[in-house]
């Protein structure tokens, strides 16, 4: 092979990550092979031994793989053979590379999958504090970026936590779709040697093994999927990155970001510029191209596995790696944030904000909703022209709109009220807030619930195939 070939298609710099992996694998697969009586046993023990010793080096960050050798799995079964001898060479018996890899890659991304998950728990919490402690904090609620209905900060903070708690199921539901282990399906057609792929996939905390060998060495769905949710992940980031861009400005004045996750400009002494949230956004760049990328390296591919499928790992790394990077400093920003609630509020009373509860107040009073929605329509437009809010017209001044409008319209016009009177399930009022973070809480304790046994089965298996 020309040096040229080798360094155009060595995938080390990428599946080096997955060195502690491969050897686990290796020791699962060579437990099978002694157990099924495939390799004698004096062979699987050393075998073993070599390996555990790999792996120890793997932790301490002291093995060091040899670059002539194209990938970690071939460095891994070198590094074995030159210690202890020819038996080393028997490990790959009844496996392949295809499955082997696919195996690694499995194990890498469920720890990466339940991290992230950990992660968006994290982050939902900081919200659901926020929000715990702005039941009442007023701001303007939006559509189309203009003034739409008053409602609560809580309800905002919970509106992003419920995305992310989304996000987090996703996680985890495509953690129980590609949990079934590919060690087995050898190249592609399975393999002639009498292997018990039940125990291979047990060993590794595995649910079961794969049901297609050639599906198996070809599936990347796992991986797409997982790009996915990264990817959504970014983006509802990069939304309550925007939204603490601009309450940041001048303009909305509504949050500060604390003074240790902004940053100055070089220019200009006054300058606190939010680049952690903006960063976060940029970032969604790299989420949303993993998944365009794994998609687009899949498409149109053949059965079963064909070299184009090393492709499938840096860009799912590097977008796992990101999204996992902005939700830590994400839930450190936004927890340490402070908001202006008299800005806020103050911003609340301008916009005739209130205008749909007077629509609603006149429909109580036997007016189509059609019709009140006119009348309220010109209440505006008057409220426009004097610079006088709707909840500060005389009865008089209200009544020449509609008759039918009493005293009783000052009990619904407040903007406190418009908020508070929202109490329909999933609403703005504090009563309803505090219904929602209830079932926030219950999603996240479920998940953390599933993540720590998850997290525990997978170290017990590990630590069992070391014993
Ligand atoms: N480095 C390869 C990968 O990541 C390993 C599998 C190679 N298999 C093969 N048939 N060439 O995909």
């Amino acid at each position: 092979m020309d040096d040229s070939t080798l360094d155009f298609t060595s995938s080390l710099d990428v599946d080096s990550q997955l060195a502690f992996y491969d050897v686990l694998g290796s020791l699962a697969h060579v437990k099978m092979l002694k157990k099924c009586g495939i390799l004698p046993e004096e062979d699987c023990d050393a075998i073993t031994g070599g390996l555990k010793e790999i792996l120890s080096e793997i932790e301490e960050n002291r093995y060091a793989p040899d670059y002539s050798l194209e990938d970690i799995h071939t460095n891994i079964e070198f590094t074995l053979t030159s210690r202890i001898g020819p038996a080393g060479g028997r490990l790959h018996t009844g496996r392949s590379r295809n499955d082997q890899v696919a195996t690694d890659f499995k194990m890498y991304l469920r720890d990466r999958i339940l991290l992230a998950a950990d992660k968006l728990d994290g982050l939902i919490k900081c919200l659901v504090d926020i929000a715990a402690d702005n039941g009442n904090t007023l701001m303007p609620g939006f559509t189309h970026m203009q003034h739409a209905q008053p409602v609560s900060l809580a309800q905002h903070m919970l509106a992003h936590a419920f995305r992310f708690s989304r996000d987090a199921d996703r996680f985890l539901d495509a953690f129980e779709r590609m949990n079934k282990c590919p060690l087995g399906a050898a190249a592609l057609a399975g393999t002639t040697y009498p292997v018990d792929r039940r125990m291979t996939s047990d060993a590794l905390g595995f649910r079961e093994p794969t049901e297609n060998s050639m599906d198996t060495v070809s599936d990347r769905d796992f991986v797409t999927e997982i790009a996915y949710c990264a990817a959504q992940t970014a983006i509802h980031l990069s939304s309550l990155s925007e939204e603490l861009v601009i309450w940041s400005s001048q303009e909305f004045g509504f949050a500060e970001m604390d003074d240790r996750y902004t940053t100055g400009s070089s220019i200009m002494p006054q300058k606190k510029n939010p680049d952690i949230a903006e960063l976060i956004r940029g970032r969604t760049g790299i989420s949303a191209g993993a998944l365009v990328s794994m998609m687009m390296t899949t498409k149109g591919l053949p059965l079963t596995y064909n070299r184009d499928l090393q492709e499938d790992k840096k860009p799912v790394m590097e977008s796992l790696s990101s999204v996992i990077s902005c939700l830590n400093i994400m839930a450190r920003a936004i927890s340490t944030t402070k908001f202006d609630k008299k800005r806020m509020e103050d911003a609340t009373r301008k916009g005739q904000i209130n205008a749909t509860d007077l629509a609603d107040y006149l429909v109580s009073k036997g007016i189509p909703f059609r019709e009140a929605h006119g009348i309220v329509g010109a209440a505006v437009r008057r409220s426009i022209e004097t610079g006088k809010n709707l909840e500060d017209m005389e009865l008089e001044e209200l009544r020449t709109f509609s008759d039918r409008i009493g005293p009783d319209v000052y009990g619904i016009l407040p903007v406190e009220k418009c908020m508070e009177r929202r109490n329909s399930y999933g609403g703005t009022s504090p009563g309803s807030t505090d219904v929602q973070m209830s079932l926030a809480i219950e999603q996240m304790m479920q998940r953390d619930e599933k993540i720590r046994q998850e997290s525990l089965f997978i170290k017990e298996c590990w630590k069992k195939l070391r014993e």
